[in-house]
Formats: C-alpha cells, sequence, structure tokens
C-alpha cells in the first residue's frame, strides 16, 4: 500500500536560498519522515504553530527543528545541510549552527563575508540571538514536535 505522506520527488530548486523551496506541509505535529530526509539531513517544513521551520537528523541520530531563517542574511536553513559534526550549515555563506540551542557556532565563509573580524563579529550575534528551537521526537519514523 502507498503511503500517502511520501513528498513527490523533485528537482534541486534553483530559486535563491533567501526564498523557501516548496517546504513540505506538517500533519499536525508530525513534521516529517525521517525516511523522506535526502543527503543534506534537512529539510523545510511548514507548520501551522510555528512558521517554516529546519526539521532535520544529525549524524548520531538526534532530530531537531529550529527556525529557518539565518541570521547572516536570511538565508533559508533548511535548504542547507547537516555537517558530519551535527551543526546546521548554510546554504548560502556556510555559516554553522548548534541545532540543541539555535546558536551560530561559526560565521560566514568565502571571500567576502568570510573576512575574519566580520565573520566573527556575525557569529557573536548569532550566538547573542540563537534560532528558535523546537522539541521534536522520533514516532514511527516521523519526526514529531514533542508538544
Ligand atoms: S545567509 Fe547564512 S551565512 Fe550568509
Amino acid at each position: 500500500m502507498a503511503d500517502d505522506r511520501a513528498p513527490a520527488p523533485r528537482p534541486r530548486s534553483v530559486l535563491p536560498p533567501v526564498l523557501h523551496d516548496q517546504p513540505i506541509r506538517a500533519r499536525g505535529r508530525d513534521l516529517v519522515r525521517v525516511a523522506d530526509l535526502d543527503e543534506r539531513g534537512v529539510a523545510e517544513v511548514r507548520t501551522d504553530d510555528h512558521g517554516v521551520l529546519a526539521v532535520g537528523i544529525r549524524p548520531d541520530g538526534t532530530p531537531f527543528a529550529v527556525g529557518n531563517t539565518c541570521r547572516h542574511q536570511l538565508a533559508k536553513l533548511g535548504r542547507g545541510r547537516v555537517t558530519e559534526n551535527g551543526c546546521l550549515q548554510c546554504p548560502w555563506h556556510r555559516s554553522e549552527f548548534d541545532v540543541t540551542d539555535g546558536s551560530m557556532v561559526s560565521g560566514p565563509k568565502g571571500v567576502i563575508f568570510g573576512f575574519p573580524p566580520y565573520s566573527a563579529v556575525v557569529a557573536a550575534v548569532g550566538r547573542a540571538v540563537p534560532l528558535t528551537t523546537a522539541q521534536v521526537e522520533i514516532v514511527d519514523g516521523v519526526i514529531r514536535l514533542a508538544h
């Protein structure tokens, strides 16, 4: 029997990362099936009570849900990826976030925005104003809001 929760496969977006890319629609507290996450380990999920969240799973199997907007230049974090050390990396200038508390652990990278003093200031702001976090759990293979 087909699972009607499975999203249709879609091509990689060509939209700039400051825009949502067709977020998955949550069903009540059910956000996304773990099996539906691709190799990036995170997806955008539109919820009724929390707006669009970046929802994913760390390499150790821990699920997470955090605010979807980067503290640097507003890229959508659900379009990024989960790193080997379990951080959420922005899809634009690769700042990294600790998904347990929403803080930015490293600032933007690259020739322009990776300029060390600038990147350090952005990271300090990202620590002072962390992403929102929502408590989640995995129930029957689905990442679900805990309450
Ligand atoms: S928008 Fe996220 S690091 Fe620049």
